[in-house]
């Protein structure tokens, strides 16, 4: 409630990236006290060969740079999952590309992966593994296309980012649902994803300095059921140890409470928050019927309150992942999702 007034009152009226930006820069000063600062009772759960404090952790984009996990950790996430990073560093689209839709507790973002590149943020995660917060943290890796690269090269791109990361991952995450890189989505059509996967794969097996890294396919929620079947029988088929579902969306429900002028002066971009919930929700529920079990089900998409997280859990997920309601519920937030993830 103090969070809410303190919303209302600063972050409200701030520039959504300039919030997001102070809130980040406190998150990170805070590293090494959070710690003691709060306590969430550990509910330790294994998924993919890692055990995980607990199921909750913090969904991909917020830390794209792996520059505040300690104290991400600090505040109650289980784990973390870093980026989306590229092999080529780039600044991501021009601004304003973070909107705020408040009367849904939503946002849309068009970040267009702005990141600090994957040899960088490899070094950073090498410094982090050799602390001692670092060391036993779980962090995922999320990567994705660099923008400039050509579609014919996009395997190449992924790989090239797989090498450099994944020594450092606790699992890796390939990225083919992001809406904000053009043709980012294509690669979910099982023919380019066969190759890509495959390619990956190869490389997060055997990586190079000890045993090998968990791989996980992160999907949108503008899937047809018919592609994500597709998809989930590739994804058997390859012997990928998760799926991740979902991104943002780029479709904008009837159900959004916001007035339609406000909606379409957003722009366009990847709609996140409550109203992602159903049918991030819906594709869980397809997916678990699916795979019984064999791969991890990590879910996220519109997971706002504890009592989501209880759902997604009982839908089948192995792990929750949330990132919206961090926006408008603060620092408090994950210790009381986290709370729920047992
Ligand atoms: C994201 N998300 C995201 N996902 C991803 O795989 N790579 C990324 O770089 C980003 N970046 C990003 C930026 C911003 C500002 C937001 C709000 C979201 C998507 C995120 O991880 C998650 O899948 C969706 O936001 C749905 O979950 P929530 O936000 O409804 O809990």
């Amino acid at each position: 409630m103090v969070y809410q007034a303190f919303f209302d009152s600063v972050f409200a009226s701030m520039d959504p990236e300039k919030a997001h930006d102070r809130a980040f820069a406190a998150i990170r000063a805070a590293g090494p006290v959070t710690r003691r600062a709060v306590r969430v009772t550990p509910a330790p759960r294994r998924a993919m060969g890692i055990e995980f404090p607990h199921a909750f952790g913090l969904a991909a984009g917020f830390d794209k740079n792996a520059r505040a996990v300690p104290g991400l950790l600090g505040i109650g996430f289980g784990h973390v999952e870093i980026g989306t990073v590229t092999a080529q560093p780039q600044p991501g689209n021009p601004r304003p590309r973070l909107v705020r839709l408040v009367d849904d507790h939503a946002v849309v973002n068009r970040m267009g992966f702005n990141n600090d590149g994957a040899a960088v943020v490899a070094s950073r995660l090498h410094r982090l593994r050799r602390s001692r917060v670092g060391r036993d943290a779980v962090i995922g890796v999320n990567i994705g296309k660099t923008k400039i690269v050509p579609p014919e090269e996009a395997v190449a791109d992924y790989v090239e980012s797989a090498k450099l990361l994944a020594p450092f991952a606790s699992y890796l995450v390939v990225n083919v649902s992001s809406p904000n890189t053009s043709g980012l989505r294509d690669l979910q059509a099982v023919d380019e994803l066969r190759p890509l996967l495959t390619a990956v794969k190869e490389v997060s097996d055997a990586p190079g300095n000890g045993a090998r890294v968990p791989l996980v396919v992160k999907i949108a929620p503008d899937l047809a059921d018919e592609d994500v079947d597709a998809l989930t029988d590739l994804a058997l088929e390859l012997g990928l140890d998760g799926i991740s579902a979902t991104n943002t969306t780029i479709d904008r429900p009837d159900s959004l409470r916001t007035d339609r002028a406000t909606v379409e002066a957003a722009g366009p971009g990847g709609l996140s928050g409550p109203v992602l919930r159903e049918r991030a929700l819906d594709v869980l529920v397809r997916l678990r019927a699916r795979t019984d079990g064999r791969v991890a089900l990590i879910g996220v998409g519109g997971v706002t309150t504890p009592d989501d997280v209880r759902e997604r859990l009982a839908a089948g997920a192995d792990l929750v992942q949330g990132y919206t309601g961090f926006i408008y519920s603060g620092p408090a937030w994950p210790s009381r999702m986290a709370r729920a993830a047992r």
